[in-house]
Parts: C-alpha cells; sequence; structure tokens
C-alpha cells in the first residue's frame, strides 16, 4: 500500500497572502494530507489574535479536502512528529529568503533527520509579497487589492475602524 504523505506549512501567517494561499493550493496537488500550522508566539503580540488568523486560513482553504488549519507551540519538528509528518514545507520566494530557510532546514533536519524540508516557489505574481508589508501598506493608507484574499481585506478593514 502507497504511504500517506502529510506536510505541515508553518508560519505566523499574520495575515495570510495571495502568495501563502497559492502555495497552499499547489502543496494540495502533491501530498495526501497538508497542515497549515499557526505558530502561536507567546512572546510576540501579532496583528491578529490566533483566532482571527484560524478563521481567515479556513475561509480561503475550505474548497480543498485534505487541508486542515491547526496552531502549534513549542518546536516545529516536535509537532511534526506528533502529526506523523514526513514534510515540512516551505514557501521561497527570493535569495533573501535563502540563508534563514536553509538554516532553519538543517537545523530541523538535526533535530530530526527524518523530516525532509521541500521549498515550494510561488506564482511569480507574489514573489514580492509578505504579511509585513502587507500590514505596513494598509496601515498607511494604501491598497491591498489582489495580493491578500477579500476575506483578509475585510478583516484588515475592521481592525483599523476598531482601532482607529
Ligand atoms: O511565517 P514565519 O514567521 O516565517 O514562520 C517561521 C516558523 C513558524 C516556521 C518558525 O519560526 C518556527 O518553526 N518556529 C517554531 C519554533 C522552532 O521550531 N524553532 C526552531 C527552528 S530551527
Amino acid at each position: 500500500m502507497a504511504k500517506e504523505v502529510t506536510a505541515i506549512y508553518p508560519g505566523s501567517f499574520d495575515p495570510v497572502t495571495n502568495g501563502h494561499v497559492d502555495i497552499i493550493g499547489r502543496s494540495q496537488g502533491i501530498f495526501d494530507r497538508v497542515i497549515v500550522a499557526v505558530l502561536v508566539n507567546i512572546e510576540k503580540t501579532p496583528f491578529f489574535t490566533t483566532d482571527e488568523r484560524l478563521e481567515m486560513l479556513r475561509e480561503v482553504t475550505g474548497k480543498w479536502d485534505n487541508v486542515q488549519i491547526e496552531t502549534f507551540q513549542g518546536l516545529l519538528v516536535n509537532y511534526a512528529v506528533a502529526q506523523k509528518a514526513k514534510v515540512i514545507l516551505r514557501g521561497i520566494r527570493a535569495v533573501t529568503d535563502y540563508e534563514y530557510e536553509f538554516q532553519m532546514a538543517l537545523m530541523n533536519r538535526r533535530m530530526q533527520p527524518g523530516i525532509e524540508t521541500v521549498f515550494m516557489v510561488p506564482a511569480e505574481e507574489y514573489t514580492y509579497l509578505s504579511s509585513r508589508l502587507v500590514k505596513e501598506i494598509f496601515l498607511l493608507g494604501g491598497s491591498v487589492e489582489g495580493i491578500v484574499p477579500s476575506v483578509v481585506e475585510d478583516f484588515l478593514n475592521k481592525k483599523k475602524k476598531k482601532t482607529g
């Protein structure tokens, strides 16, 4: 019997961008199960709460049956083992991402040699995108249309109304 391959796609997703959605869409066509794992980092205060990030991710990935949205804390490799995942999936956009991603991949392999990091490249139009820039552009009054899903735009607008 063929083995089922589960991939973990970890990140902050603060917020999810069209680049993330592009990677999730591509990966669910390759792996049997993709777990999008939102890091709950108690030291950092994110822009969106964990629940908000989960809700946005669930909304944009609802069309894919083999995609699950979860949270994790602590070491990613421990979470991957607990989920019986063989793959850690990371999107890579430009050369500048490479050093950090390379370090993490090798450290994760050192801790868990049985888990492979797989890098995927998003569609060309999303290679310059990042959650940090999305927040900055939005907060400074720029348009984020076409670079985040519409549910994220709605959440951003709601947050802006609340915080003024
Ligand atoms: O979207 P991000 O913020 O670039 O994702 C970074 C993430 C969540 C993949 C990374 O910070 C992580 O894996 N954190 C969990 C703690 C951990 O395992 N650290 C050791 C990495 S070698």
